[in-house]
């Protein structure tokens, strides 16, 4: 039995919870009931933002992560104020001491401790550039959100991680689980999948991360060689390019594709061969198959899958609401 009493996400050293990552979280288990329990009631905490307000901002596109955001912070009583500061505000400068005699016209310095004064809570966005790995490895915009703004951040995605999907895909999974037999550890297989763009590593890094730390199913990660994640999110995980194997008696495929990390950037297969189909599923104990959206049908999944009865993208995505929703009930109760 978990203590839901306690707090679930751990107090940075400067005194606030953010949430950027799993190492955040105190007890991952007790943060998928947490949600749960929205879901089953999404008002019941409908004061505990009131007068409060979260602004969020994104440097790139955004569907689902907005719109849940959104709605989870109305679910607390919060007002939710959305920036499209990519498209919509003046560029941000992020290097230190640089000289800004280029398209840069804001200094984060300066930005930050702005929104820092609107908003109680900050949530951003920020893709990775793709170009430079130890760049976009550092983290340095959410990093620089955090150091400069002075109120809690949460991550929307940034350059390495998207945390909130990620709990969500451990939330759904839970919720599958309900008629699991207990012997024996879900087998959890996150395939790679072809893909016409280059895609960030985001999604698998993190998904892996959480399924690692929340120590409760068997991560098996497939993909063509080339596609190697960094080992310090991918850990005891088994790696294998063989597809086929890996799906042998999965319970959950979770299908993304990614660009090469090694190669860094890189598409280095388009190979039609990996995409989900239902003659691969037959392979599996009746997995059910996740993938966090948006999807490029017939390329990275097939219709018949999307649309067939092992499918669990809709209910995934719903989630969002209830995972953003435990996140931000976790910040806002230490907030005078
Ligand atoms: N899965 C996800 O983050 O979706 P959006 O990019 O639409 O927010």
């Amino acid at each position: 039995m978990n203590d839901l009493s306690k707090n679930l996400l751990k107090t940075s050293p400067s005194g606030v919870r953010n949430f950027i990552s799993v190492n955040d979280v105190s007890d991952i288990n007790a943060l998928i009931q947490k949600a749960l329990a929205y879901k089953a009631a999404p008002f019941k905490d409908k004061s505990i933002g009131f007068n409060k307000r979260i602004g969020c901002l994104f440097l790139n596109p955004s569907m689902r992560t907005r719109l849940s955001t959104q709605v989870a912070a109305q679910n607390l009583g919060m007002e939710a104020v959305v920036f499209n500061i990519g498209a919509e505000g003046w560029e941000l400068e992020f290097e230190e001491g640089a000289i800004m005699n280029g398209t840069t016209i804001e200094h984060i310095k300066d930005a930050a401790p702005i929104f820092g004064s609107y908003f109680d809570i900050l949530a951003i966005r920020t893709f990775p550039s793709l170009k430079d790995r130890d760049e976009d490895y550092n983290d340095q915009y959410i990093k620089q959100f955090i150091k400069y703004s002075g109120v809690p951040v949460v991550s929307l995605e940034s350059a390495t991680l998207h945390p909130l999907q990620s709990l969500t895909d451990v939330i759904t999974i839970k919720e599958s689980l309900q008629n699991f037999h207990k012997e024996r550890k879900p087998k959890v297989v996150l395939t790679w999948a072809p893909h016409i763009k280059p895609l960030p590593q985001c999604v698998a890094n993190s998904f892996a991360e959480w399924i690692n730390a929340w120590d409760t199913a068997n991560l098996v990660i497939t993909h063509p060689e080339g596609y190697e994640l960094d080992r310090q999110f991918t850990k005891q995980a088994t790696i294998t390019a063989d597809q086929h194997e890996a799906l042998e008696h999965a319970d959950f495929v979770y299908v993304k594709n990614w660009s090469s990390y090694a190669a860094y950037g890189k598409i280095l297969s388009a190979d039609e061969k990996w995409m989900l189909n239902n003659k691969k599923l037959q392979l599996t104990n009746n997995a059910k198959v996740m993938h966090c959206l948006p999807v490029r049908r017939n390329i990275e999944l097939s219709d018949e899958v999307l649309d067939g009865a092992s499918s669990i993208v809709t209910l995934q995505a719903s989630n969002r609401v209830w995972a953003a929703q435990a996140v931000l009930s976790e910040i806002l109760v230490p907030i005078p």
